[in-house]
């Protein structure tokens, strides 16, 4: 049933549609970054309103940098999975390609993508609070926290995008603008419940995309789905890819 599934979904993609991918946390759980709502997930540890808003930052920057350290000490000791492998290599393979994510991690960059919509930041950047420039850092521990800006000294935060603020607008419309144009929507690994990535498959249908879901379960966008894949996606993305390749040699 699912091998049949993989085999539609490939023939669908041999034709090379305008293809949007929209990634979760999930994609990144087999290189063994926590979800934000699985078993293990972060919000069932943490309270979000203390470490992930505005309010928070104000409160006790330190509180909130101390966990991002955390964050990023993990996320810098594990590697991209073939999930991740998969779509960096299909972003040269596909003619029309984007990848959306909602992942902080930069495990597509590292994995080798180098178009990525970026939706909720990134955890290796950084934003000045006094003059609002980014910068990169990869410092692992940080010292101090919280850091202070090279510059004129503020404090620095996480350039990600925390409950409460706004996406950049920017991002937002690119990534909008690329689910009207697919012909092609997968949705990978993400709970599809915060908005307003979570509208973006639907936009694309809409438009009269074919929506493609990989998941371990049903999310409450299983139901306009063509596709539901349900497995891991570095198990299901290989497979795809493989027939993918494979048809097209033998051809
Ligand atoms: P969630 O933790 O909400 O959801 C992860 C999804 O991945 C779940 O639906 C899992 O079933 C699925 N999943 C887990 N392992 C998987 C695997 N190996 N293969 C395929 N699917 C798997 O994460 P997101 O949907 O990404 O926002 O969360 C969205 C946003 O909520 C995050 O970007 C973050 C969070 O609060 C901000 O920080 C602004």
């Amino acid at each position: 049933m699912l091998a049949e599934k993989i085999k539609e979904v490939a023939e669908l993609l041999k034709e090379r549609p305008r293809l949007a991918v929209l990634t979760g946390a999930g994609v990144s759980a087999e290189s063994g970054v926590p979800t934000f709502r699985g078993p293990d997930g972060l919000w069932r540890q943490f309270r979000a309103e203390d470490l992930a808003t505005p309010e928070a930052f104000a409160r006790d920057p330190k509180l909130v940098w101390e966990w991002y350290d955390w964050r990023r000490q993990k996320i810098q000791s594990v590697a991209p999975n073939p999930a991740h492998m998969i779509l960096a290599r299909w972003e040269k393979y596909f003619p029309v390609f984007t990848l959306i994510t909602q992942n902080v991690d930069g495990l597509h960059r590292q994995a080798g993508s180098t178009k990525i919509l970026e939706l909720h930041g990134n955890i290796w950047m950084v934003r000045c609070t006094q003059e609002g420039k980014i910068m990169e850092n990869r410092q692992v521990p940080l010292t101090p926290i919280p850091p202070l800006c090279p510059n004129c000294g503020a404090l620095l935060r996480p350039h990600v995008v925390w409950f409460g603020e706004a996406l950049d607008p920017n991002i937002l419309e690119a990534a909008f603008e690329a689910c009207r144009r697919s012909e092609v929507m997968m949705v990978i690994g993400t709970s599809a419940v915060v908005q307003p990535a979570a509208s973006l498959p639907l936009v694309a249908q809409q438009r009269g995309a074919k929506l493609i879901e990989i998941n371990l379960e049903p999310t409450p966008l299983s139901p306009y789905a063509d596709y539901v894949l349900y497995g891991k996606a570095g198990e299901i993305l290989p497979l795809i890819d493989e027939f993918l390749f494979k048809k097209e040699n033998t051809e």
